[in-house]
This record gives C-alpha cells, structure tokens and sequence, in this order.
C-alpha cells in the first residue's frame, strides 16, 4: 500500500462543505434549470425533490461509508473487500479522469465570460456570435482553460485540510449569498411571475417517464454518484463523524443551489422571451448565449452578469478541485507516488487531454466521435456509460457481494442510522432498477430512438 501520507478533513464541517463544493457545480446552474423548464418545472421539481431523498441519499451514503471503512480511494476500496471486483474500482476511478479534462475546458469559458463582464462588456458578449466567435478561436480558449486548472491546481496542491476545506469554506456560503441576491433580483423582473409558477407549480399533466429519467440522470451528475469522488472523501472522514446526518446536510445544500438556480434563471428567462419555452430550451448555449442577453436586457447587466458568473466560478472550482484530488489520488493510492509529484502529473494529464476538447469548436471542428464533438463525446462516455453502469454494479457489490451489513456496521459507527430500513431496500432493488433504467434510456436516446 502507499508509504505516503493521506491527509484528511479536520471534521464534519470539512467534509460537508469538500463533499458539497463537489456535488454543488456546473451541473447545479445550467444543466438542472434548462432540464427543469424542459421536463415540466413544478412536477421535474418535485421528481427530482423525491429521487434527492431516496436514491440519492442512499448511493450517497453507500459510497462514503465504502471510502471511510477502507480508508482508501476507489480502487483500493473495492479490491480490498475482494480481488475479484477491483475493476470496479477502476471504473469509477475512470470517470473523474474522462470529466476533468472537458470541465476545464468550460470552467475557462466561464472566466472568460467573468473577466468579459468586469470590463464592461456585458452588451457584447450579449451580442449574437460572440459566444462561437470566441470559441472558434484556437488559442484562447486554450489559455483561459490553462488558467482555470491552474487554480484548481493550485488549491490541490495545498492538501485536503488547508487547499480544499480552507477553499469549500470560504466559496460555498459565498456561492449562496450571490445565488439568493440574483434569484431576488430576476424573480422580481416585469413578467417573471409567470415563468415563476411554472417553475415552482407541479402540473401532472406535464408528468411523463422522461421526467423520472431526466431527474434521475441530473441528481447522478450533480451529487457527483459513482465518479470515485465520495470513496475518496469517505476515506478522509474522521470515524466519529454522523453519516447520516452529513449526507443529508450535503444533499440539502446541492439541492438548495440547484433549487435557487432555477429561481435566477426560469424567471428571468421568461420575462426576457415573453414565456417562450424554445428560449428555455436552449440547453447548454442557456447559460453562455441566452443569459447574457437576458441580464443585458435588465439594464444592470454588467453588474449582475459580473456577480453570476462570479458564483458559477466558484461552483464550478470546487467541482474541478474534487475531480482533480480523485485522479491524483488514485495514482497516489496505486503508485505510491508523492501527493504533490501524482498531482501535478494528473493536472499536465488533464491539460493534454483537454486541447483536444477546445480544439473540437475549431480546428478540429470536423472530427467526431460516434457523431458527438469531442465535448459531447467525453460527456456521454462518462455520464451515459460509466456512471450508470458503475452505480449498478456498485450496489449488487454491497449488497450481493460484500453484505449490506459492511455499509450499515460502518454508517452505525458513529451514531444510530435511522433510515436503515429505507437505505437497505432502495439499494437492494430501487436503485439497480433506476441505473439500469438510466442507463437503457440514455443509450436508446444516444441512438435517436427516443428523445431525452
Ligand atoms: N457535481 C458536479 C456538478 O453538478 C459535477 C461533478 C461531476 C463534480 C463529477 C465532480 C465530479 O456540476
């Protein structure tokens, strides 16, 4: 095993606020509002609500009591409970390496747009084609894409205690004031009760089998499920910790920001467009092309765009920060390499892997991978294929392989587990059923056969 030394939280606080900055990311403010105003706002909500307690709670907790009984990162973790199932472990480790790379590459855009807003030049980046126009250019995506791993680099580099807890601390609360100030400022836009109500009422007539899907998938991505990250940061859990009340204290801030994200964006969003869903729509380009017209509209837009992308930095920082202490731990758990040596090779790692991901908008605009640019790509290797899949075998692992008692003995630990009953029957049989049904659906939707 590894003759270095593992650091690790300083105590509940620490892990809440690490495991939140991971869950809480891009994944929160531009994916759950476009998916919530295209699934149905009030009932995609309430899915989502119901799923976050259930599935959620539970594959949460089962990993994190995986990664502090082992006291090791994934590949460890699952082959030291049995030899057979260490490619497992290699599966869910695979997944923060394929994300980081493309997280990057976003997570450069955003400064970009920051940086765009501070100077003063909210109408512009407002106008049509400046997004493409920036992003067909070969070098500078590259730099801002170097300067933001850069700062994730950086906070890595100064260890779990004093880089990522003294960071998630300082962000997180930070991220929510600046979310709740935009959120009360675009709900009280003329116009924005409308888009309001539609957010926040359930209208079942709206209810339909992608809904569940959709939520599922989006709850996997944004409480970072089956990626390596929750072994990795059980590991670092002191044993005295409550779990139970942790995960929860972790769902609920994830929940909370997605929750107000919606606030700032469905909205305004509808004030903007007159209550035109196509403008909702708009999936990724939502945050990056529609929003910045949105906020130019308001009349304060270089203040507001300013403030927002300033939190989707922050959000998106903790998740990278996450994701790059998963790959670097893992070379350091395996290879027995230095903390500071097996970081900074993931990160020159990550950089390699991700000129290819800027240069698919541009120089390698041509190349396409099974029909995806390389973004999209790299996006449903992870999401659609890996995760689904390592949660699925992840929970016949506990429960067919090692016992539930393993997961339950170590969540006990600390203090009693309410929810065992709940938490025993989902794993055994709601959440197969639900990765499976992920899984299947987005690999139809891949192939056109249905529409997601
Ligand atoms: N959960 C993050 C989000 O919602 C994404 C993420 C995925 C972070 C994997 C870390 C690891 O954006």
């Amino acid at each position: 095993m590894s003759n270095t030394h593992r650091s690790s939280f300083s105590g509940k606080i620490g892990f809440v606020l690490a495991a939140a900055g991971s869950a809480v990311g891009l994944g929160n403010i531009w994916r759950f509002p476009y998916l919530a105003a295209k699934y149905g706002g009030g009932i995609f909500l309430l899915v989502y609500l119901i799923l976050v307690v259930t599935v959620g709670f539970t594959l949460v907790t089962a990993e994190t009591a995986l990664g502090r009984k082992t006291g090791q990162s994934a590949i460890g973790a699952f082959s030291s409970l049995s030899k057979r199932w260490g490619f497992l472990g290699v599966l869910n480790s695979v997944v923060p390496i394929i994300i980081l790379p493309y997280y990057c590459v976003i997570g450069g855009w955003v400064i970009k747009y920051l940086v765009t807003f501070a100077s003063g030049g909210g109408s512009e980046a407002a106008g049509t084609g400046f997004f493409t126009g920036f992003v067909s250019q070969p070098v500078q995506p590259i730099l801002w894409l170097a300067l933001f791993l850069a700062l994730t680099l950086f906070v890595v580099l100064g260890g779990v205690e004093k880089g990522i807890e003294k960071v998630s601390k300082l962000m997180m609360p930070a991220l929510l004031v600046l979310s709740v100030i935009i959120a009360v400022y675009s709900i009280t836009r003329p116009g924005a009760l409308e888009g309001l109500k539609y957010y926040l009422l359930p209208d079942f007539s709206h209810f339909s089998f992608m809904t569940v899907i959709a939520a599922l998938g989006q709850m996997f991505f944004s409480l970072s499920i089956a990626m390596g990250i929750l072994i990795a940061y059980g590991s670092y859990t002191p044993k005295d910790i409550d779990m139970e009340k942790s995960v929860k204290q972790v769902e609920l801030f994830d929940t909370s920001v997605a929750f107000i994200a919606g606030l700032m964006v469905v909205p305004a969003v509808f004030a903007f467009s007159g209550g035109d869903q196509a403008a909702l729509n708009a999936g990724p380009s939502l945050m990056f092309e529609t929003l910045p017209k949105v906020f130019d509209s308001m009349g304060a837009g270089n203040v507001i765009g300013f403030i927002f992308f300033l939190l989707v930095l922050f959000a998106a920082l903790t998740s990278s920060i996450a994701l790059l202490e998963a790959v670097a731990v893992t070379f350091q758990d395996r290879l027995g390499w230095s903390r500071r040596k097996s970081t900074l090779l993931s990160a020159a790692g990550a950089m390699v892997l991700a000129l290819p991901v800027a240069l698919g908008y541009n120089v390698l605009s041509g190349f396409t991978l099974l029909g995806f640019n390389m973004l999209d790509f790299f996006d449903f290797v992870s999401n659609s294929v890996l995760m689904p899949v390592a949660a699925f075998l992840t929970c016949i692992f506990i429960t067919r392989v090692v016992g539930i008692e393993t997961v339950l003995d170590e969540v006990k630990l600390s203090s009693p587990f309410k929810r065992q009953r709940s938490f025993t029957i989902i794993l055994r049989y709601v959440a197969p059923v639900c990765t499976l049904a992920i899984f299947v659906s987005q690999l139809l939707s891949s192939l056109g056969v249905i529409s997601i």
